[in-house]
């Protein structure tokens, strides 16, 4: 893919090839291998697409299902926290300590589009819709995930708007919801929606709540497969969740790692690792399981304890704390975050 304008029959075919690969957030225990060293094995190329360069960018939620109150609190405070820079010592006491997620988000900043336009800082929590009557029922395949998506942007008396200038959708399914390979092979994958079903091309990205279906698999590093082997360092670091609820902060780091993976490769001609573009290993499917200095290999790495012992790598608004997993900074090539100890 050498341009995002496509001509209309290479267009189709390209949806027809993607669509039962789009990029996934992958189990954590079949990662083959990490790259929290410096790596020169991995060939992470730039495609020549866009990437999410203009500010601000319009984040459009989709709650599907039955969620909590306190559960899109600490979601929507995720979301605020991106765009929410650290206090540096004495100014604002209402902003995020370092490290915050703003630092950690500055790793995906650093990838540029053809024009040397930077991944932008500015994310806004634009809209929100509550789908919850489960418009397309509770077993989902991928594409349905775009028919909630043209649910919503029709939805009357309030629907969300249909933004394909700086858009982006996020489609969050609750614990009863099935979703295509959910649990089996993905927490979340990201793509971009299709005219025939949405009316336009715009990105978006789902990820289901795993508290209830597989926690051991979404929710690492706050439960663990039950058959997993020990990590490297003796039993598992089990961790208690920072927000007290292990689906929703293990989610976190999952809708993490696809806002960073559609930001920089919103249209899957961008950045990505490979040389098949139907499976394009992209800037967070390269630190899988990283979430500190050391880490890999079942091993969290060296990330941070609250005062009742549960674990966290960045702060976020309103004395929030989560655990966001590293993703591969293309100056040091290597896996980062802002919790590095080097
Ligand atoms: C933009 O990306 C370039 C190349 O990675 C980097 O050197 C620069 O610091 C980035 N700018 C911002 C604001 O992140």
């Amino acid at each position: 893919m050498q341009n995002q304008k496509l001509l209309p029959s290479s267009y189709f075919f390209f949806l027809l090839i993607c669509l039962f690969h789009v990029s996934s957030s992958l189990m954590q225990f079949k990662q083959a291998e990490n790259y929290e060293g410096s790596s020169d094995l991995v060939e992470l190329e730039y495609h020549m697409g866009p990437v999410l360069a203009s500010s601000p960018i319009n984040l459009y939620i989709i709650w599907y299902g039955h969620w909590k109150p306190t559960q899109q609190a600490t979601i929507r405070d995720f979301i605020y926290s991106i765009s929410s820079s650290s206090s540096s010592s004495s100014s604002s006491s209402s902003s995020p300590s370092y490290p915050s997620v703003a630092d950690w988000w500055k790793t995906v900043r650093l990838y540029t589009d053809q024009t040397g336009s930077n991944i932008t800082g500015n994310i806004v929590l634009s809209g929100e819709l509550y789908d919850f009557s489960y418009s397309h029922g509770t077993h989902l395949s991928r594409l349905d995930i775009q028919s909630i998506i043209k649910t919503a942007v029709t939805s009357y008396p309030t629907p969300l708007p249909l933004n394909p200038h700086n858009g982006l959708y996020l489609v969050l399914t609750s614990y009863d919801v099935q979703v295509q390979d959910f649990c089996r092979a993905v927490c979340g994958f990201h793509y971009f929606t299709f005219p025939t079903i949405v009316g336009v091309t715009v990105p978006y990205a789902w990820v289901g709540y795993s508290g209830a279906q597989c926690p051991g698999m979404c929710a690492y590093p706050f439960a663990w497969p039950k058959d997993s082997p020990p990590s490297r360092n003796g039993g598992h670091d089990v961790m208690g969740s920072p927000n007290g609820d292990v689906g929703v902060d293990g989610m976190i780091s999952v809708i993490a790692h696809e806002l960073a993976e559609v930001s920089s490769n919103p249209l899957v001609n961008a950045w990505y690792a490979g040389d098949d573009p139907t499976a394009p290993t992209e800037i967070a499917d390269l630190c899988l399981g990283v979430y500190g200095s050391g880490g890999g290999g079942g091993y969290v790495g060296k990330v941070y304890k609250d005062s009742w012992g549960n674990g966290f790598n960045v702060n976020g608004v309103k004395g929030r704390r989560f655990m966001l997993q590293w993703v591969w900074n293309p100056l040091k090539r290597r896996c980062f975050g802002p919790n590095a100890l080097d």
